[in-house]
């Protein structure tokens, strides 16, 4: 099987310090760790009301640590001039509500062509790979293609909701089949949300994915284990 690299969202690092509005746990740190023990990326996501990573741990991580950096971010011209500033080296348009807990799908694409080519264009004019987050549909993903996205990140709700269950093995499938479109526009293969140590093995086997990021799961088990050993036993997982 391939090599499929691992991205590590830190978010809810941030999450605990900012409980507490103090500098612990700081996700400088936690971005050390990340790289040390076998992580590909980094992963935070900027979301626009601040609740937990800030623009300063995303000038700190890229400034204090060397290694790859994602950044998942709402399509808007304030993220736009963010992302432009702090050059990560990829980034991933999200959908964002304002009261959700989390990402709840893939990106509503149509009749946002213009504004979204527009924000493609340029951050890919300025070095940064491009995906966006997308639901195993054909319409979103030739959609994020024809604006110029080099990756689509699948969302795997779904498939993580229906672990265990008699759906399961029809939302893998959907995985399965929106992965070979994909691929077949030439264009990355991601996947994400909800992905654990139990459901991730199947992803991970999907043909062609490139790229995992997985952020709550490995967050939460880094309580129990410390964070070297929860990355380096989920990186085990996608060999
Ligand atoms: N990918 C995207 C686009 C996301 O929005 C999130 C949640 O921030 C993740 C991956 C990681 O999801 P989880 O924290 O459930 O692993």
């Amino acid at each position: 099987m391939k090599h499929v690299k691992l991205g590590v969202n830190i978010d809810h690092v941030a999450t605990l310090r900012q409980a507490r509005g103090e500098k612990n746990p700081d996700t400088v740190e936690a971005a050390r760790v990340v790289y040390s023990s076998g992580g590909d990326m980094v992963v935070m996501h900027l979301r626009q009301d601040r609740r937990h990573i800030q623009d300063s741990d995303l000038d700190r991580v890229r400034h204090d640590v060397k290694g790859l950096i994602h950044l998942e971010m709402a399509a808007t011209p304030e993220m736009e001039k963010i992302a432009l500033k702090a050059r990560p080296d990829s980034v991933c348009l999200v959908p964002e509500g304002a009261r959700e807990l989390t990402t709840q799908g893939g990106m509503k694409l149509d009749g946002r062509k213009p504004e979204l080519e527009k924000i493609i264009k340029n951050l890919s004019k300025a070095g940064i790979e491009v995906s966006v987050f997308a639901d195993p549909d054909p319409m979103a993903i030739r959609a994020a293609h024809n604006m110029g996205a080099d990756a689509i990140e699948l969302c795997t709700k779904n498939y993580a909701a229906a672990w265990g269950k008699k759906l399961q093995a029809k939302e893998l499938e959907q995985l399965q089949l929106a992965g070979y479109l994909v691929k077949e526009l030439e264009m990355e293969l991601h996947a994400g949300h909800g992905l654990d140590y139990y459901n991730v093995a199947p992803v991970a086997r999907i043909e062609g994915m490139d790229c995992l990021n997985i952020g709550f799961s490995i967050i939460s088990r880094a309580m129990f284990v410390g964070l070297k050993s929860a990355v380096t036993e989920m990186k085990r997982l996608l060999q």
